[in-house]
């Protein structure tokens, strides 16, 4: 039932260990199910989160981009107050003033005290010198090393520099700066504002963003002008060549983008355009990264799939264990009952009860053929006995001798009944009581050449064939596998199917002399019917043996007085009779050997003694004397055949008729010069063509009152001579075949 496929494998410690499934199991079928369902399940979960993260972004980019438009909208109204700052203080005249004064820094804290967003203004030297600051400042400060400064001194317009922390204002600014020169471009000083950026950062600072947020401003370059925070170190350096500045490029610095930064995080991007400068326009950007955003839809998906996951796992437990119990367990119960009724144990029954559902009433539907089975069983039993009973009577009448009995009645047996083997054995008197098959048929495969079974009460004589011996009584195994007594041969038998057995004595007038032994490869096959059946017919053995003997008893001795009475008749003395057993015994040889059949080979034995039976009406001076005969006496002779016929004439049976026949027509010859009649070929019977050649080789071989014998070769030639003249060529020629056994019956009975 268990498949080979081989599902997953683990790693326990270095091994591996492979575990088997049945894949077409009804419990892993329903288990698919329900995985198919939370599959299901599971990916309306991850579509529905995916949504949730989709519309989170969005969410966030919406508030980034609305969050950028307006920082950069609040500082950008400064930066245009910025570009007008070059002509508001040349309108003040500042440059003019005193450096240093308090007058030039009155102006210019003037200039910056209504813009919260500016840092500071301060005017500038060619050299470097702060003239005067909207800060105040103290002792000299020089600023010819600012990178603002420089750009400024060479360029004709107001540029904007890279976010510093301002040395007077002490705050993070952006700088802007514009040379302002005379008519012949000679430059009279520089003027400096700032952009304070100290209100991006509060800005930002406010928004909550997530540490890994940052902000910043870069220009239309790719120079990075402000960022914050700023952990690599940016300010200052050109990025134009990453992929966020060229997206930002390419939405002209508004909208909002997903793209990675400088540090390869994937990050969700908004876009302000800020401000426009002399060298381009300046760019403000807020960036988040993508995992903080989706950080919450995340979660609460991961959270959900947990649940999920133990949903299904504790579903797959109670669906495995709840499918065992209401499923698996009681088909497992129906399959096994069904199995034991298959293999012939129709006491099989389900034992379950009908619960009203499919597998109620499939156990009922099993229980119910158990039923119809029995009763059906029963009918092809009886019918089986019956051809049993038939066949056994077919060999107990027909059977010649008793090891042909004894084979037919185990061939009958194993054949008609359908077990798997029977056999005969003799319950030997010797010391160990051995029982020793006399007959045997089946699927035997040399069980009883190992089984040692004995009738004595020792272990081995505990079976049922030793019992059946011992106790005179019928004995049944109904299960090899089970029965304790049988364990000596258990293993042997269950390798020869033998599922269960019985014994039956063979009884003689005071003890068992044998028993019969018949194995079935169903279990508890033998019911009372059976045992009854076969008990009978183990009596019928004895009984057909016993007749057999008388049968074959009454035979010989009729053989005997017939060869008796014509050895007396023919010599006139109490001869052994050796010339008339050998004759018949040659007789029924050349018989075999030209495929009679063996009720004509039997009628040749016994009616070929009678050949000479008419030599009683013969003188005994002409019979026994010891010299040729004359003409005369031979034509008195010749009488013997006719005088012989008219003993027994009117015959009663076969047997008598073929000796009619044989004594009338023993002296004819194949080519019709013989006597009485003178026929010829075929019109001379068959068996008096064979008792002829038999006769006459019987007496060239052998010491006649008128002659000394032959050789065997001579008379074996002499045979040969007369074929188709005296003798039939067919007769001689199978006289020819059995020679060998022609020269054993003459060697075994000498006169
Ligand atoms: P049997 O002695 O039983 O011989 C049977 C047949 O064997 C004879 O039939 C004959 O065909 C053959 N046979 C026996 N001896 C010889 C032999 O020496 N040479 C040859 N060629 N064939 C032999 P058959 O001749 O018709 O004789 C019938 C019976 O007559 C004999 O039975 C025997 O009882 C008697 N018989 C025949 N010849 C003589 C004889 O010369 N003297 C005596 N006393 N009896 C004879
Ligand atoms: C930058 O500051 O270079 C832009 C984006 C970032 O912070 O990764
Ligand atoms: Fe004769």
């Amino acid at each position: 039932m268990w498949q080979t496929d081989v599902l997953w494998r683990t790693v326990d410690g270095t091994k591996w260990v492979y575990v088997k499934i049945n894949i077409h199991s009804l419990r892993i079928q329903v288990l698919a199910l329900l995985a198919l369902t939370y599959l299901i399940v599971l990916s309306m979960a991850i579509y529905n989160a995916y949504d949730r993260r989709s519309h989170e972004l969005a969410e966030t980019l919406q508030v980034l981009e609305s969050h950028a438009h307006q920082i950069a909208e609040a500082e950008n109204q400064t930066v245009r107050y910025i570009q007008h700052l070059p002509l508001l203080i040349s309108e003040t005249n500042a440059f003019n003033r005193r450096p240093g004064s308090e007058d030039c820094h009155g102006v210019l804290e003037n200039l910056v005290k209504n813009d919260t967003h500016m840092g500071n203004l301060m005017l500038v030297t060619p050299n470097g010198n702060v003239v005067c600051s909207a800060n105040p400042i103290r002792g000299k400060l020089n600023v010819a090393d600012r990178q603002y400064f420089k750009k400024a001194l060479s360029s004709n317009e107001l540029i904007v520099g890279e976010a510093i922390t301002g040395r007077v204002s002490k705050r993070w600014v952006l700088p802007f700066a514009l040379a302002v020169r005379d008519k012949s471009g000679h430059v009279q000083g520089v003027i400096e504002a700032s952009l304070d950026l100290g209100w991006i950062e509060n800005e930002f600072v406010r928004g909550k963003y997530p540490p890994d947020a940052r902000i910043g401003l870069i220009d239309g370059k790719g120079t990075v002008l402000a960022r914050y925070p700023d952990p690599e170190n940016l300010i200052g350096r050109n990025i134009s060549n990453i992929p966020f500045f060229t997206t930002l490029t390419s939405q002209r610095g508004t909208g909002t983008a997903e793209v990675s930064g400088y540090d390869n995080v994937q990050r969700v991007f908004a876009f302000s355009h800020f401000s426009d400068t002399a060298d381009g326009p300046i760019y403000l950007w807020i960036g988040l990264s993508k995992k903080s955003v989706t950080a919450a839809a995340d979660n609460q998906f991961t959270r959900g799939l947990l649940w999920l996951v133990a949903l299904t796992a504790g579903t797959f437990v109670v669906a495995w264990f709840g499918g065992k119990r209401l499923v698996v367990h009681p088909i497992n119960v129906i399959a096994g009952t069904a199995n034991r009724l298959s293999e012939g144990d129709y006491q099989a029954r389900t034992g379950m009860r009908y619960t009203k559902n499919e597998l109620g009433d499939l156990a009922r539907a099993v229980d119910d053929m158990a039923g119809a089975l029995v009763s059906k069983s029963a009918l092809l039993r009886l019918n089986r006995s019956l051809r049993v009973l038939i066949a056994c009577n077919r060999v107990l009448v027909h059977a010649q001798t008793e090891t042909q009995l004894l084979n037919d009645i185990c061939r009958v047996i194993v054949e008609n009944g359908g077990y798997r083997m029977a056999w005969i054995g003799i319950a030997n008197d010797d010391e160990e009581r051995t029982i020793k098959p006399l007959a045997v048929y089946g699927f035997e495969d040399h069980y009883l050449d190992n089984a040692k079974i004995s009738w004595a009460d020792t272990p081995s004589g505990q079976g049922v064939t030793g019992l059946a011996v011992r106790t005179g009584e019928a004995q049944v195994n109904f299960d090899f596998q089970n029965d304790p007594r049988l364990l000596p041969w258990r293993e042997s038998a269950m390798r020869r199917g033998y599922r269960s057995s019985s014994a039956f004595p063979l009884m003689s007038a005071t003890r068992a002399w044998g028993v019969l032994t018949v194995y079935s490869d169903k279990l508890d096959a033998f019911t009372d019917k059976e045992v009854e059946l076969l008990a009978d017919l183990a009596e019928d053995i004895t009984f057909g043996i016993a007749s057999l003997k008388t049968k074959n008893e009454l035979a010989d001795t009729r053989l005997d007085i017939i060869r008796r009475l014509m050895n007396a008749g023919e010599y006139r003395d109490s001869d052994t009779g050796s010339h008339i057993k050998r004759m018949s015994l040659y007789c029924e040889a050349i018989g075999r050997s030209m495929d009679l059949s063996p009720a004509q080979c039997e009628l040749l034995l016994v009616a070929s003694p009678m050949h000479d039976v008419g030599k009683i009406g013969i003188p005994d001076h002409i019979l026994l004397k010891p010299g040729k005969l004359d003409p005369q006496e031979f034509e008195i002779i010749k009488r013997h055949p006719t005088i012989g016929a008219d003993i027994l004439s009117n015959p009663t049976s076969d047997l008598l008729r073929t000796a009619h026949d044989i004594a009338l027509y023993h002296h004819e010859k194949w080519d019709g010069s013989g006597y009485p009649k003178g026929i010829s070929g075929t019109d001379i019977p068959l068996m008096a063509r064979i008792v002829a050649v038999a006769d006459v080789y019987d007496a060239l071989t052998t010491t006649r009152p008128y002659k000394r014998p032959w050789t065997e070769e001579q008379a074996h030639e002499e045979i040969i001579r007369l074929s188709g003249s005296h003798f039939d060529p067919d007769v001689v020629n199978a006289f020819i075949g059995c020679r060998a056994e022609i020269l054993r019956i003459k060697a075994a009975n000498p006169d």
